[in-house]
C-alpha cells in the first residue's frame, strides 16, 4: 500500500488524476470506477486538465459509478445520475453514453444487471475513491461483508446526517441506496482512495493501520495487491 499527502488540492488532485490518466495511456478503453462526494472533486478538474495538456484521447474510456440512491428520481439534482454527470461526465469531458450508473429502481435484477455490465467491459482498471466518516467505501456501510457484491443496502443515521447538507433537510435523504459492494471494488486492478479534511483522519488511521474488519469497510482495501491513498495533512494526521 502506497500513501501520499499532499499541501493542496491542486497537487492532490493532480497526483490522483495521474493515476487514471496513466491507465488510459496503457489501455485507451480502460474502465474506471468513478465515486460522487467531495474528495475527488479535484481529481476532475485535473483530469480534464491533464488531457488536455497530454492531449489524450478520452473516446474510448467508460466509466461505472460506484452507488446511487435507492428510489431517487435519476432526473433529481441530487440523484448520483445527476452528479456524475455534472461533476465528472462534463467536467472530464465524456459522452453520457460512455458512463454507467447503477439503477435507482435498486432491484436484484438491476445489481445482478450492473455487474455484469462491469464484467462484460472487461473489470474495472482504476477505482476512484472516497471515504465516509465511518469508513464505507461506495455505500457499503460499517457491518457490510467484506465480500458483498452490488446490492440494495440501508444507509446509517450518520451517512444520512452527513449528506443532508445536499437536500433540503435530512427527512429528504433517501434512507437507502443500491451500491457495488467491498468484493467488487475489490476486483478493480488498482485502487485510488481520496480523503480531504480533518473529519476523515480517525477513519483513515483505523483503515490503514487498524484490523481488516466489517466494522471499518474501506480497511478491506489493505488486502488489495494495488493501492494508492491519496491524502491532505489533515487527513494523514492521525497516521502513526
Ligand atoms: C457518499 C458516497 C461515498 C463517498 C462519501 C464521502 O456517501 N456514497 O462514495 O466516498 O460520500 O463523501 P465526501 O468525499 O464528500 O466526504
Amino acid at each position: 500500500m502506497e500513501v501520499r499527502v499532499f499541501d493542496d488540492a491542486v497537487s492532490l488532485g493532480r497526483f490522483a488524476a495521474e493515476q487514471v490518466l496513466d491507465a488510459i495511456a496503457a489501455k485507451p478503453d480502460a474502465v474506471i470506477g468513478l465515486a460522487t462526494g467531495s474528495s475527488p472533486l479535484s481529481l476532475y478538474a485535473a483530469w480534464a486538465e491533464l488531457a488536455r495538456e497530454r492531449g489524450t484521447d478520452l473516446s474510448a474510456v467508460r466509466g461505472f459509478a460506484l452507488d446511487e440512491y435507492a428510489g431517487i428520481d435519476p432526473a433529481h439534482p441530487e440523484s448520483y445520475h445527476s452528479v456524475i454527470a455534472h461533476e465528472v461526465v462534463t467536467p472530464v469531458g465524456l459522452t453520457p453514453e460512455q458512463v454507467f450508473v447503477p439503477s435507482a429502481e435498486a432491484t436484484e435484477e438491476a445489481a445482478e444487471a450492473y455487474e455484469q455490465a462491469i464484467a462484460a467491459a472487461g473489470g474495472v482498471d482504476v477505482q476512484i475513491l472516497g471515504i465516509g466518516r465511518n469508513g464505507h467505501l461506495g455505500f457499503n456501510e460499517p457491518g457490510s461483508a467484506l465480500d458483498s457484491r452490488t446490492r440494495r443496502v440501508a444507509l446509517t443515521a450518520e451517512t444520512i446526517e452527513d449528506n443532508a447538507r445536499f437536500f433540503d433537510s435530512a427527512a429528504d435523504v433517501p434512507t437507502e441506496a443500491i451500491t457495488q459492494g467491498l468484493g467488487t471494488i475489490m476486483d478493480a486492478r488498482k485502487l485510488v482512495i481520496l480523503a480531504v479534511g480533518e473529519a476523515k483522519a480517525a477513519a483513515v488511521a483505523a483503515a490503514i493501520e487498524g484490523p481488516v474488519t466489517e466494522a471499518m469497510p474501506a480497511s478491506i482495501a489493505q488486502r488489495h495487491p494495488n493501492v494508492v491513498y491519496v491524502l491532505d495533512r489533515a487527513a494523514a494526521s492521525l497516521l502513526s
